[in-house]
């Protein structure tokens, strides 16, 4: 029986799911999966072996390869692929753009599921992504959808790549972000969309301590009955 509730945080790319999804797994003690890295990891092995995006069985190859090698580790605030680390390779934006075009494909999506499931066997996980709290953990006990107005996500997005030394403009983020909205959320499988159960936390004019403020309240909430055996209210 698990002790710690599965929480899960989807929604749209820049709406501080990164950050805030870190900073509640800290304060909770929990494990954070970040699932878009899985995906980053595998774009990243497709660029690196020259397939083509639009060739769906190498794609789907390179992602089932790697599943079944276990070769993507999470270890703290690190990635690694086949023990190499890529933390800062994987977040680059054409390896953004590439992720989301390939994690339309069924095969990939198949191929990263039990994996992302196992994190979460027994609970105390911090899940963020785009079909977390609907396709990999539909049964979570405590679900979040982020969101904010793509002006907020478009220049927070911006001011990321910026630091990290991308030298690109806020207009073709603005546009990147919009096309990774509209393919994310209208891919015919597990599209982005909000659990029905999920709590909405539009968080355009909220900062990030009063987001993960929140979470963490209503994570207390939830922890309190299902250490006692009971079912969270
Ligand atoms: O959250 P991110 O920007 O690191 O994710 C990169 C891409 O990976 C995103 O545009 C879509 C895909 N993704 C997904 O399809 N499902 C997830 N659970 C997480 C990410």
């Amino acid at each position: 029986m698990k002790q710690r509730p599965i929480v899960t945080l989807d929604g749209p790319a820049g709406a501080g799911k990164s950050t805030v999804s870190r900073a509640v797994a800290q304060r909770l003690g929990y494990v954070l999966l970040d699932t878009g890295a899985l995906y980053r990891c595998v774009a990243l092995a497709v660029e690196q072996t020259g397939a083509h995006a639009a060739d769906e069985s190498s794609v789907s190859a390179v992602a089932e390869r790697l599943a079944s090698d276990a070769a993507i580790e999470l270890a703290g605030s690190s990635v690694l692929l086949r023990g190499q680390d890529v933390s800062r390779a994987i977040r680059v934006q054409s390896v953004g753009e590439l992720a989301s075009r390939i994690s339309a494909l069924p095969a990939v999506r198949a191929a990263l599921l039990d994996l992302q499931r196992s994190f979460g066997a027994s609970g105390g996980i911090v899940a963020e992504g785009r079909d977390v709290g609907t396709v990999v953990f539909p049964d979570a006990e405590a679900k979040f959808y982020l969101t904010a107005s793509t002006e907020v996500r478009a220049r927070r997005r911006h001011q990321e790549l910026s630091e990290r030394g991308e030298s690109t403009t806020l207009e073709a983020v603005w546009r990147e972000v919009v096309e990774r909205d509209e393919r994310d959320s209208h891919r015919a499988i597990a599209p982005l969309r909000q659990p029905e159960d999920a709590r909405l936390i539009d968080c355009s004019s909220l900062s990030v301590d009063e987001v993960v403020a929140r979470i963490v309240a209503r994570v207390r909430e939830i922890e309190d009955p299902l250490r006692d055996g009971a079912a969270p209210g």
